[in-house]
């Protein structure tokens, strides 16, 4: 394809508006010709950067499954319950996809996904960020290289980060399962799909898992504390105040994420966070809110040929979601402190440090996720444009069969008991 490919994006908030970026770097390869979203302030944001014409927004993803096709792809980077509907339905109109994680919450619906693009020949891509991540994508080289022998045993560590948590899962949108998902699914399907990654090929057979909502529950509450930090006397001394995560950023000047998500109807200002602090989610104290998600969980996997992985998602940790695995071989043991990867030899007792490129164009070099973000939306875009779906190293047959593992992981955590995984994820499409 010469021209480049059109975009519509489905869901304008973060996510949405941080992938189409790509189409003002790269004009030549990205154009963004539609958008849909209820809220005013961010559909017509994107209108305004992409030059979008007014017949081509819209309030709601249905209006664009009632239109013909006017483009190749769609971005669907709604919320976590609204992604099977215009999965489903923009997929059977024929339009590529790129689905923001999780698929969807029901292991039917994820399934039923995955059908849809595979009867209606479309590429498809989940936003496993990490799959993309240079470093990380450098781990799974080395590990088919075969520098570590044989896979025996993965630990790894996901620190979701102390104030993170407290703004996404227990103020913000992932705090309420009934609301979002449950927070294996919403922020750990990432790493239990990397540790499939790893184990390349290699079925689990059995998964466990432990894990709960520790300290941001009521009876936690310090004695004196107010319903909202802006009122709250003893507020000096939380840690997770939100005046200090949100208000004093924003005082100095910092209004990226997390100060950027919640003013949802203008850009960040210190009114106007102190309007958010003041009336929104996002000013209430953390021992008093409708989260239920857990804090803090374990999953074991034992899968094929013995490989063993332990995987870890805390709350509560100095790192905000820098990962630290360690992968056990026959021959050698590799490590990653999500900035460089060490490999230690035992036949020649030398340890080999590996690096990646971790530069990224424009907005996507800021930090966070960023960098993975861009390397996601290029290859996306590359397979499109030069029709190789072997690009995407986020598919709809693996996605699944690590998506499914997430929900045996959840049901062995709520059953209280091993769960023997399916057989074939190909015996249930
Ligand atoms: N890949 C990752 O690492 C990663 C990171 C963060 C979030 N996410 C996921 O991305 C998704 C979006 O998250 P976000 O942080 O951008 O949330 P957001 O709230 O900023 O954006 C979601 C947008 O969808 C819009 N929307 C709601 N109903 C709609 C409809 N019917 N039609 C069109 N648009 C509609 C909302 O108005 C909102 O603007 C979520 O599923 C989230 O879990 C993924």
């Amino acid at each position: 394809m010469s021209s480049p490919v059109k975009i519509i994006v489905v869901g304008a908030g973060n996510r949405g508006e941080n992938y189409s970026d790509y189409a003002r770097i790269f004009p030549d390869r990205m154009q963004v010709v539609g958008v849909a979203d209820p809220r005013e302030f961010v559909r017509v944001k994107l209108q305004t950067q992409h030059n979008i014409a007014g017949h081509n927004s819209f309030k709601d993803w249905r209006c664009i499954a009632a239109r013909e096709k006017f483009a190749d792809a769609v971005l669907i980077c709604t919320p976590d319950r609204l992604h099977k509907e215009p999965a489903v339905a923009l997929a059977k109109k024929g339009y590529h996809v790129l689905l923001e994680k999780p698929m969807a919450v029901t292991e039917e619906d994820c399934t039923e996904i995955v059908q849809a693009v595979i009867q209606s020949n479309v590429m498809f891509a989940v936003c496993h960020v990490l799959r993309y991540d240079p470093i990380i994508h450098k781990i799974k080289l080395l590990l088919d290289s075969g520098v570590i022998g044989d896979t025996v045993h993965i630990q790894h560590l996901e620190p979701v980060g102390y104030f993170h948590f407290a703004h996404s899962f227990v103020r913000g949108n992932w705090r309420n399962e009934a609301e979002s998902s449950f927070a294996l699914l919403a922020k750990s399907c990432h790493d239990l799909d990397l540790i499939h990654h790893w184990a390349a090929g290699r079925r689990c057979i059995k998964v466990s898992s432990f894990g709960s909502l520790c300290h941001f529950t009521k009876e936690n509450k310090p004695k004196g504390a107010a319903s909202r930090c802006l009122d709250c006397p003893v507020e000096a001394g939380c840690a997770y105040s939100a005046k200090k995560i949100y208000l004093d950023r924003v005082k100095r000047g910092v209004v990226g994420w997390p100060v950027s998500v919640i003013c949802r109807e203008s850009l960040p200002d210190i009114e106007c966070v102190t309007e958010a602090l003041r009336t929104g989610p996002y000013g209430r104290c953390v021992y008093e809110c409708d989260n239920d998600v857990c804090s803090n969980q374990v999953v074991n996997m034992e899968f094929e040929g013995g490989l063993t992985a332990a995987f870890t998602m805390v709350a509560f940790t100095k790192e905000i979601c820098n990962r630290k695995t360690t992968i056990y071989g026959s021959k050698g043991e590799l490590s990653c402190d999500g900035h460089e990867i060490s490999v230690f030899d035992f036949l020649t007792n030398e340890t080999t440090k590996h690096h990646a490129d971790l530069t990224a164009p424009g907005n996507f070099a800021k930090g966070g996720h960023g960098i993975a973000d861009f390397h996601l939306i290029h290859s996306f875009i590359s397979a499109l444009k030069e029709k190789d779906p072997s690009l995407i190293r986020s598919g709809p047959m693996e996605t699944l069969i690590s998506h499914k593992l997430v929900f045996e992981a959840e049901r062995s955590r709520l059953e209280n008991r091993i769960v023997f995984c399916e057989s074939s994820c190909e015996d249930h499409l």
